[in-house]
């Protein structure tokens, strides 16, 4: 039996960590858990976020997982010491993942306003490429428009292009997606970009960081799953959210291709 993966994000954007590693992994189990009722995070104080990552990780550690995936970039950017601690499990965060896989030394990232203001992608970076020029900038007006469906709205494109305009002033080559919910503006984003500047979502590291992970605790390794039988994602993924499960099954099966059933979890219960 491979452990248990535990993920979890304010909404719906940790769904695009959720997918990928679906796809990686196919024999993985997962419990996904949207923290509606709290969304957005990025707007919040640093001891909000704090706290609200201990008591989602508390019961994620309750729910038995044996690996956590910060499948939320503003948990990991202020609260990644809190989820160690909390976790008793390996946790495998968005952010060092990708700065240790970057080869640019422009690049841009776009956050939520904490995760700008907490310079953590900036830290990061700059640990494994110190010449590098990293420039945040934070995307206060995404999340809010992306939960609500609402993926052609006019706002969108007026937003993204004031966000990306000191990106492309600053002549970044490369585009960090640093909130989970951000590769869902993928098309549009691609769109207003020159060619020559490239969009790196973060989860493809750190999903990739999970191989080994997942190996040593049972897991089937990666190559040797060719003739063994795969079982669909709805029955080997567990979906919870703090907030309203319909509306959030409505939400995530635009991104996961089919619709969850989504049970409404009290995150204190195990406080
Ligand atoms: N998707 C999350 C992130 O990566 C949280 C966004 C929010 O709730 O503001 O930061």
């Amino acid at each position: 039996m491979s452990a248990l993966v535990g993920l979890f994000d304010s909404g719906l954007g940790g769904l695009t960590v959720l997918r990928r590693l679906q796809e990686r992994y196919p024999h993985s189990s997962c419990l996904y858990l949207g923290d509606t009722a709290r969304v957005p995070y990025g707007q919040r104080s640093v001891a909000d976020i704090r706290a609200i990552a201990a008591e989602v990780v508390m019961w994620l550690r309750h729910q038995q997982v044996g690996v956590l995936v910060m499948a939320c970039n503003t948990s990991n950017a202020l609260a990644l010491d809190v989820a160690v601690a909390e976790a008793g499990v390996p946790v495998v965060g968005l952010i060092d993942s990708v700065a240790a896989d970057l080869d640019s030394e422009r690049v841009g990232v776009l956050a939520t306003p904490a995760t700008a203001q907490s310079g953590a992608y900036r830290r990061a970076i700059h640990a494994c490429h110190p010449h590098a020029e990293v420039l945040e900038v934070a995307c206060p007006a995404f999340v809010p428009l992306i939960e609500a469906g609402d993926l052609q709205a006019p706002a969108l494109e007026a937003e993204a292009l004031t966000y990306l305009a000191p990106l492309l002033a600053a002549g970044v080559d490369t585009v960090v997606l640093g909130c989970t919910h951000y590769p869902m503006l993928r098309p549009l984003l691609t769109a207003l970009l020159p060619p020559h500047v490239r969009l790196v979502d973060p989860a493809a590291s750190a999903v990739r960081r999970l191989g080994p992970l997942l190996a040593s605790m049972g897991g089937m390794p990666e190559g040797e799953l060719s003739g063994v039988e795969v079982v669909h994602p709805a029955r080997r993924t567990r979906v919870c959210v703090s907030g309203c499960a319909e509306a959030f099954a409505d939400g995530a099966s635009r991104w996961l291709g089919y619709r969850p059933s989504v049970e409404r979890v009290d995150l204190r219960s195990v406080g």
